[in-house]
């Protein structure tokens, strides 16, 4: 060990320890974070997206009025878009050991974001673009967290938050659409 300088581990001892605990899968000896707290966080980004989902889901469904078709694609593809986190999460969790935690029980408090119907479209849009902040916010976290103790997560995440930014914006630009004033300083 040490020989080659920058490496922790030599060859050998890779190798003999990749057929130890065969049981754990994926997760190695040299996971750099402790596997049960990755899990927590990771059901917690997975009730998030669950929520983001089901919120979208209902605003396709319910905007209703003149000027709303094309606001309801945006919802419903962001719906979509959401339900593909929501996959990549759960399967992360799985590889991880854990069991992802799909019990609608307790979803609105295991998630970061919040399950706001709101009213008319504006409210939606609204609703929507707040729930996007939060989760930026809480990927960033996560990401700063994951860093490199566990790089495939991180850069999971990361891909998840570049697209959530993307949601961010394109609801920031529907709600200067509908509401009929900027709001960003560009
Ligand atoms: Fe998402
Ligand atoms: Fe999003």
């Amino acid at each position: 060990m040490g020989s080659k300088g920058s490496f922790a581990t030599d060859i050998a001892t890779i190798r003999k320890r990749a057929r130890e605990k065969l049981e754990m899968g994926a997760v190695t000896e040299n996971y750099g974070g402790d596997v049960q707290t990755a899990i927590a966080l990771l059901n917690e980004a997975l009730a998030t997206e669950i929520v983001c989902v089901l919120r979208y889901k209902c605003h396709a469904v319910v905007a209703t009025g003149l000027s709303s078709e094309a606001v309801k694609e945006e919802f419903a593809q962001h719906a979509t878009e959401e339900a593909e986190h929501m996959d990549l999460i759960a399967e992360r969790i799985n590889q991880l050991g854990g069991r992802p935690n799909f019990n609608p029980e307790g979803l609105t408090t295991r998630a970061a974001s919040q399950y706001e119907e709101g009213e008319t479209l504006v409210e939606m849009i609204r609703e929507n673009l707040v729930a996007e902040r939060i989760a930026i916010e809480h990927y960033r976290d996560l990401i700063r967290y994951f860093g490199d103790k566990d790089p495939t997560t991180r850069t999971l995440l990361e891909r998840v938050l570049a697209q959530e930014e993307e949601h961010a914006n394109d609801m920031h630009d529907l709600l200067v659409t509908h509401e009929g004033r900027p709001m960003l300083k560009r």
